[in-house]
C-alpha cells in the first residue's frame, strides 16, 4: 500500500474510532428524544425497521439511479426515500421520475426538491444549463408525471425520523446545509432523532455532541455508522445523478434502524452513457461533462 493511503487509512480509522466512542458514551444527561420505533403509518408502508434506501438529487440520471437501487437491493434493502430533485440537468427525467412513481405506489417516500417545484413554478435562481434542462425536462415530462411532481411534500417527519430535501429549517427556501451551526437548525426544526436530507450534493453526517452541539463527520463509503438514538444526526446522503466532489459515482446511504446504523456508499455505474444521452438530447453539453467528472 502507498505510504500516503496507508496513513490517510489509519487518520480515518482513529477518527471513526473516536467517533464511535464519543457516540456510545453513556453521558450523564437523559436521552432528549424518544427511542426510534420506526412505527411509521402502514400507508406509508413504513410499519417496522426494515433496511432503508436514501436517495437523493438523482436528476435525471437513469443509469445512476438504476446502479444505486440495484446495489441496495443486493444489501436488503426492503423499503426506499428518494428525497427530490429527480429531475434536472439529465436527460432521463421521464424515465427516473416513472421509476420513482413505482417505488412510490409501493410504500416508498418521495419529497420534493427545487428543480422538481421549478417545473411547475419556474425560478429564476438557476444558471443557463440548469433553467435549459429543465425547459428540456418540462416538455418531456407527461402531465401525470407533472401532477406527481407537484404533489410531492417538502418534508415528511414520523416518530423520530424526518426526511427533508433541503433543510427542515424552512425547507421551502432551500437552504443548505454546509455549517455545524446549518445543521443544528436544521436538527431543532425537524425534532427528530434521524434527519435525512440532500441538496448539497456531497456526503456529510453531523452528529450532536455531548454539550448539544453538531459536529461534522465526512464517512469513508462502505463503513457502517454507528448512530444511537440518544443523539441526533443530520445525514446528508449525496448526489445519486450528479456527484460534485470530483468522483463520478453515484452516491446514497443504507439506513439500519434494527442495528442503528447508517452507511453511505459509491456507485461506480457507466456515466459515459448518462453524457452521452446528455448529449444528444441537445442539452448544454457543459451538463454532460459534469456527469463525467463529478464536477
Ligand atoms: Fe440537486
Amino acid at each position: 500500500m502507498h505510504p500516503e493511503w496507508e496513513r490517510a487509512c489509519e487518520v480515518h480509522l482513529f477518527i471513526s474510532m473516536c467517533l464511535i466512542i464519543v457516540a456510545l458514551r453513556p453521558g450523564s444527561e437523559r436521552p432528549r428524544y424518544r427511542c426510534f420505533d420506526w412505527t411509521l403509518p402502514s400507508s406509508l408502508g413504513l410499519a417496522c425497521p426494515v433496511l432503508t434506501a436514501v436517495l437523493s438529487d438523482i436528476h435525471a440520471n437513469l443509469e445512476a439511479l438504476t446502479a444505486c437501487l440495484e446495489h441496495a437491493q443486493e444489501r436488503g434493502a426492503k423499503r426506499f426515500a428518494f428525497l427530490g430533485d429527480l429531475v434536472g440537468y439529465g436527460a432521463d427525467a421521464r424515465e427516473v421520475v416513472e421509476t420513482v412513481a413505482r417505488y412510490a405506489v409501493a410504500g416508498a417516500v418521495v419529497i420534493r426538491g427545487n428543480h422538481d417545484q421549478a417545473i411547475e413554478k419556474g425560478g429564476g435562481y438557476f444558471n443557463d444549463a440548469a433553467r435549459a434542462a429543465l425547459e428540456w425536462a418540462r416538455e418531456t415530462l407527461t402531465d401525470d408525471q407533472k401532477s406527481f411532481l407537484a404533489s410531492l411534500p417538502l418534508l415528511v417527519r414520523h416518530e423520530t425520523v424526518c426526511f427533508v430535501h433541503a433543510s427542515a429549517a424552512a425547507p421551502e427556501r432551500w437552504d443548505y446545509i454546509d455549517s455545524s451551526a446549518a445543521a443544528k437548525r436544521c436538527a431543532d426544526a425537524a425534532d427528530a432523532c434521524y434527519t435525512f436530507c440532500g441538496h448539497v450534493h456531497d456526503q456529510v453526517l453531523y452528529f450532536e455532541n455531548a454539550h448539544g452541539r453538531m459536529s461534522q463527520f465526512r464517512p469513508f463509503p462502505g463503513t457502517a455508522i454507528p448512530v444511537p438514538n440518544h443523539r441526533r444526526w443530520v445525514a446528508i446522503v449525496g448526489s445519486v445523478g450528479q456527484p460534485r466532489d470530483r468522483n463520478p459515482a453515484a452516491a446514497y446511504a443504507l439506513f439500519d434502524p434494527a442495528e442503528k446504523n447508517l452507511t453511505f456508499f459509491r456507485v461506480p455505474y457507466d456515466a459515459a452513457a448518462a453524457a452521452d444521452k446528455i448529449r444528444r438530447s441537445g442539452l448544454p453539453g457543459s451538463l454532460a461533462y459534469r456527469v463525467e467528472l463529478g464536477i
